[in-house]
């Protein structure tokens, strides 16, 4: 029997990550997990209760109250605070802006990561993110540290927005992802770097389809 195994994706924004992921996830029928979506789900729930984001004590109050959950469906992963679906409302411009400071807060992350590990605890999962190699599934069978350049991953960014119905500029979109990379990887709480025993990845120059079969090229060797 195949084994049920644990891939780890991390990267920075943009790098392809969920598109990716979400693909190797279905061709295993794994699951696919989505950490981002939780770290803009507190942000979101914040902003709404104007909860000052530089409070961590606050952040983390209100964390304890509330109630994430993630669930598959054709679309991706739907993500519920409280049982409302706010699977598109995170993906807003001021979530995106803001959501970094949120996750530099560690006692922030401990409690989400707690999360994380218990969803992928049964193994059978694709769960992607910036420390999950290094930090959430230390012994993931597969890591993939995956990455492009600021110029592609912007107009990925771009495009995105576009078929959502947001407005944005590539020049507006290259600064906000320079920040981001800047943020999440010179914080001190769990920054994104790559793993020692991840396998780099990278999508500048590689098609979805491309990248999504060499991972399961890789992942089929370790089942
Ligand atoms: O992948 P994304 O853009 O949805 O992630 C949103 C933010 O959350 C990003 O700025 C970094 C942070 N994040 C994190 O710190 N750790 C994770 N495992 C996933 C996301």
């Amino acid at each position: 029997m195949e084994k049920r195994i644990q891939i780890a994706i991390d990267g920075p924004a943009g790098a392809g990550k969920s598109t990716i992921a979400k693909i190797v996830a279905e061709n295993l029928s794994f699951t696919y997990i989505d950490t981002g979506a939780m770290y803009r789900a507190v942000t979101h729930k914040a902003m709404q209760q104007n909860i000052k984001l530089d409070d961590a004590a606050a952040l983390e109050s209100m964390l304890r109250s509330t109630n994430i959950t993630l669930k598959p469906s054709s679309k991706g992963q739907l993500i519920f605070v409280d049982n409302v679906d706010v699977s598109d409302a995170i993906r807003s411009n001021e979530v995106t802006a803001n959501v970094s400071q949120v996750a530099a807060h560690a006692n922030i992350r401990e409690i989400l990561v707690a999360m994380q590990q218990q969803l992928a605890a049964n193994g059978g999962v694709v769960m992607d993110g910036r420390d999950i190699a290094t930090h959430v599934l230390k012994d993931a069978e597969l890591k993939i540290f995956m990455s492009a350049s600021v110029e592609e991953r912007a107009r990925r960014r771009f495009a995105d927005n576009e078929s959502r119905g947001i407005k944005s500029s590539i020049e507006r979109l290259r600064e906000e992802i320079s920040l981001r990379d800047k943020l999440d990887s010179e914080r001190e709480a769990s920054p994104l770097i790559q793993a020692e025993d991840a396998l780099f990845l990278d999508t500048t120059e590689l098609t979805i389809n491309a990248a999504a079969n060499a991972i399961l090229k890789l992942a089929k060797e370790k089942m």
